[in-house]
């Protein structure tokens, strides 16, 4: 047999045996967890690693080990991210060793090496974190620089970015070109961000503390419109543990970065799907496309760890992932498909997505549930408006022409009435989801023990300050040409972008009264608000200044009054299922 058919003939049977869509060669999706084979048949041997595009090919840099041993940096190249071409090493272990831990010798460790582009010199910057090889104490990057973006890469000098201490690291390129160095330091304590100089090669002196004391690492920083994305894992050596995902539009600010916990939802969520951050690469060629990457560690054989790679869920502004047992790019076709709707409009067609999970409210055998993206069971809705009734809509599912309706604690598909049960007041919430509430009996849309899962149950409850009483209303982009809306809002615009229109006439009769009293707002209702009420206090623009649950006890409701309130005219709602009272307050300084 000749050489290369006997080599097919060996790849063919080798590939059979591998679960389908395994890697290999002319392999079609992305299988995590599994041995990832380069188009020469060796395992990719690419750990904490980070990834460059350029002229159609994706370069992957990661550690090369053998074993435990820290062997060098290699290069890997795809056009299409399953099929992978062995480069060999970008960066190899050189030079004499020195005292002043300044070389890249046989036995030193480099972890988690990124690389990023300089347009002004033209040069490849390579950053990873260095070790002198005896322990994880000296705690320095290395610096290497290239012509070629595979290298080979020359060492440029190790160093204390600031002088502070730097293990777990990553490096971003704005779309300024300006370049950052994100480390875990201060004993992995605390997370720095350093800008770099023009040439990428040093540190300047800005950097900033940005996560203080919430000891996170593996950094993986994107960044979509102008908001920034980092994904974290906390700090328990090569073991799993859960996710963190923080948002910020302000890179350098401390104050700003938004902790929104574990992104991942599915099954195995407690330990990242076995898995730590390393970093997120963009796709070419689709839109908001981005992919998680992470490394599933082996530790006592550093080399035969494997990779998981995931989708990042994006459309509900808040980043997710969920696991898939294999995938490939067209995925992100999907996720662009249904785009936030600026507004609602009488007679457009809408889905409802949860906040929780991203995933639809749907019909799967008469249950009304969550479910991922599926045409065959996600509700498409044409919302009616009810002729004088305030936010209030009848939906009407597009396959069936039923309407949602309410059913005590449930919901159902029934044929079209008029009754009440069938009338949902959509109530917008400061960051665009909306409470979906039943004018039946004032209970709200609820995903049951805020379940994340897919196939999760919707339940109708009474409204809780929560993400599982949060939906998103979002358009199918294929069949509609309605105006969209950025998901990604920040803490601050979330509180600002809070309008209340023409305050809700109150059912309460006028019977209810409000008033400050020392640091509380104290609420007399009338009756109709027995239990638990929720409270929001807007100020003269509108703009939501609280939202909280507060229970009637003896008639009397009280709730904690936001500090530092300036004196003037203020609105106060109080809502008890239908029942609701709306009132000035005049606040004053005691
Ligand atoms: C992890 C870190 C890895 C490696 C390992 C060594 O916390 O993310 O990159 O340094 O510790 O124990």
């Amino acid at each position: 047999m000749e050489k290369g058919i006997w080599l097919a003939a060996c790849l063919t049977a080798v590939l059979g045996a591998m679960p389908a869509g395994a890697w290999g060669q002319n392999v079609k999706s992305i299988v995590s967890g599994a041995t990832w084979t380069a188009t020469d048949g060796t395992s990719i041997n690419a750990h904490g690693g980070g990834m460059l595009y350029e002229d159609g090919y994706y370069y992957w840099f990661g550690e090369h080990r053998e074993g435990m041993k820290s062997a060098g940096v290699s290069v890997y190249r795809s056009k299409d991210l399953y099929n992978w071409e062995n480069l060999g090493l970008a960066l190899t272990p050189q030079g004499e060793r020195t005292n002043t831990l300044q070389d890249i010798s046989e036995g030193r460790l480099v972890e988690r090496p990124k690389v990023i582009k300089n347009e002004k010199t033209g040069k490849y910057v390579m950053w990873g974190h260095w070790e002198d090889g005896e322990d994880y104490s000296k705690a320095r990057v290395v610096v290497a620089t290239a012509d070629k973006i595979e290298g080979p890469y020359t060492f440029v000098r190790t160093l204390r970015p600031n002088g502070q201490e730097s293990r777990d690291q990553t490096v971003f390129r704005d779309d300024d070109g300006r370049a950052y160095h994100i480390r875990s330091s201060e004993n992995n304590m605390t997370v720095h961000c350093t800008l770099l100089s023009d040439d990428y090669t040093k540190p300047t002196d800005t950097y900033e503390r940005i996560i203080p004391e919430k000891q996170y690492e593996a950094p993986a920083i994107m960044k979509i419109g102008d908001t920034y994305i980092g994904f974290f894992s906390g700090c328990t050596s090569w073991d799993p543990n859960p996710g963190h995902v923080l948002m910020t539009k302000d890179l350098m600010s401390a104050g700003d970065w938004r902790d929104l916990g574990n992104p991942c939802i599915d099954d195995g969520a407690e330990t990242t799907y076995r898995s730590q951050s390393t970093f997120v690469l963009k796709v070419e060629g689709y839109e908001d496309a981005y992919m998680f990457m992470a490394d599933r560690w082996n530790k006592s054989n550093i080399e035969t760890s494997t990779y998981v790679w995931l989708p990042i869920h994006l459309r509900t502004g808040y980043p997710m992932l969920r696991w898939y047992d294999s995938w490939d790019l067209s995925i992100f076709e999907q996720m662009a498909r249904f785009k936030r709707a600026a507004s609602l409009e009488d007679g457009n067609t809408y889905v409802l997505l949860s906040r929780l999970s991203d995933r639809m409210l749907s019909s799967d055998e008469g249950n009304i549930c969550l479910y991922n993206d599926d045409e065959g069971r996600n509700l498409q809705f044409v919302f009616e408006a009810v002729d004088g009734e305030e936010d209030t809509y009848r939906l009407k599912d597009v396959a069936t022409g039923q309407c949602l309706e309410a059913s005590g604690s449930s919901l159902r598909l029934a044929p079209e009435g008029g009754s009440t049960a069938q009338q949902w007041v959509m109530e917008r919430q400061g960051d665009k989801f909306y409470v979906v509430k039943s004018r039946l009996n004032g209970r709200v849309l609820t995903v049951k023990d805020g379940s994340t899962k897919n196939k999760a149950q919707v339940v109708l409850d009474n409204y809780a300050a929560s993400n599982k009483t949060k939906f998103g209303l979002y358009f199918d982009s294929k069949r509609f040409d309605y105006e969209e809306d950025n998901p990604f809002v920040s803490p601050k615009e979330a509180e600002d972008s809070t309008t209340v229109g023409v305050p809700a006439v109150g059912t309460d009769g006028g019977n209810t009264s409000v008033r400050c009293e020392g640091g509380s707002l104290v609420v007399k209702p009338g009756t109709g608000f027995e239990g638990m009420n929720s409270l929001t206090l807007y100020d003269a623009a509108g703009r939501c200044l609280l939202r909280t649950e507060a229970a009637s006890v003896a008639g009397v409701i009280v709730a904690g009054r936001p500090a530092g309130l300036s004196e003037g005219l203020y609105m106060i709602r109080v809502e008890n299922g239908m029942t609701k009272a709306v009132r000035t307050l005049k606040f004053i300084h005691p």
